[in-house]
């Protein structure tokens, strides 16, 4: 059992404090091992997933516990968050590569159960990639469980801050995305210079995200204490994307360790 100090709600999500980002990190593997486990006979679980640093540590346990033969991969779907564009499938940067490092090359996965939005898509053909990927998750019957990282200014996925009115923030479609500068900043690490950072993706949409059966945001650091005590505090706003996860209640749980949660009031 991680090592958990403290739970409360918040505008009705759950929110899970823990002692560091491996305590977090173990919780979230545990409960997107139970959603595979606990997929009903018929159905194959379908997982939404995320890259980033954060959650390297969960892809860790999952594979650990699949070399270990507790865990298969065999009746899962999986579909990504998001991708840069235009980026090729084999770059190291492209997070289909990314997700062959740290989970699919370590499972046993089928690569047709694997959909990442394809950097490869001509732009005029875009639009409609992006319709079929929503068509793919409905046609699975849509996501059990979305594993969510938050960028420092609150993004999900690679839906940035904007002014739009909310109810058109939470309509938002999967698409491609001019990204923030804070998301190109955060990034430069990544690409190994400012200028050669890509600075469009193709993200799953607000509306997507939001109509998982349910949603881990998992948020570890000091770094990224004020986006998430920006995104629990005052209302749902586009400004802010994270929090418009208030807005799903119910089926939210945070996932942080003492660092993130430090600012929250
Ligand atoms: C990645 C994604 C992003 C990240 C966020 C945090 O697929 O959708 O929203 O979750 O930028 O990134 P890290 O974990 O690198 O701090």
């Amino acid at each position: 059992m991680p090592d958990e100090n403290r739970t409360f709600q918040r505008a009705g999500m759950t929110i899970r404090v823990f002692s560091d980002a491996g305590a977090a990190s173990r919780a979230a593997a545990d409960l997107i091992a139970e959603a595979i486990r606990g997929a009903k006979p018929d159905r194959r679980a379908v997982l939404g997933l995320a890259t980033g640093s954060t959650p390297q540590k969960v892809y860790a346990h999952l594979a650990a516990w699949h070399a270990a033969g507790e865990l298969s991969f065999r009746d899962v779907v999986t579909y990504n968050l998001d991708e840069y564009y235009p980026i090729q499938p084999l770059d190291p940067k492209s997070y289909r590569c990314y997700m062959h490092r740290h989970l699919f090359s370590l499972v046993d996965l089928s690569p047709q159960a694997a959909h990442i939005l394809d950097g490869t898509v001509p732009e005029p053909f875009v639009a409609d990639h992006c319709a079929e990927f929503e068509r793919w998750i409905a046609a699975d019957g849509g996501l059990d469980v979305q594993l969510l990282g938050i960028g420092r200014n609150g993004h999900i996925g690679f839906n940035e801050p904007s002014e739009l009115p909310v109810e058109e923030a939470l309509a938002l479609p999967t698409r491609l995305v001019e990204l923030h500068p804070v998301t190109r900043a955060d990034a430069v690490r990544e690409f190994g210079g400012a200028d050669k950072v890509i600075p469009r993706a193709l993200t799953m949409g607000v509306k997507t995200i939001l109509s998982a059966g349910s949603i881990l945001m998992l948020a570890t650091g000091a770094h990224k204490a004020d986006a998430v005590a920006a995104a629990l505090n005052g209302d749902p706003r586009s400004g802010l994307p994270a929090s418009l996860l208030q807005t799903a209640g119910g089926k939210v749980t945070w996932l942080v360790d003492e660092l993130a949660a430090s600012l929250i009031s």
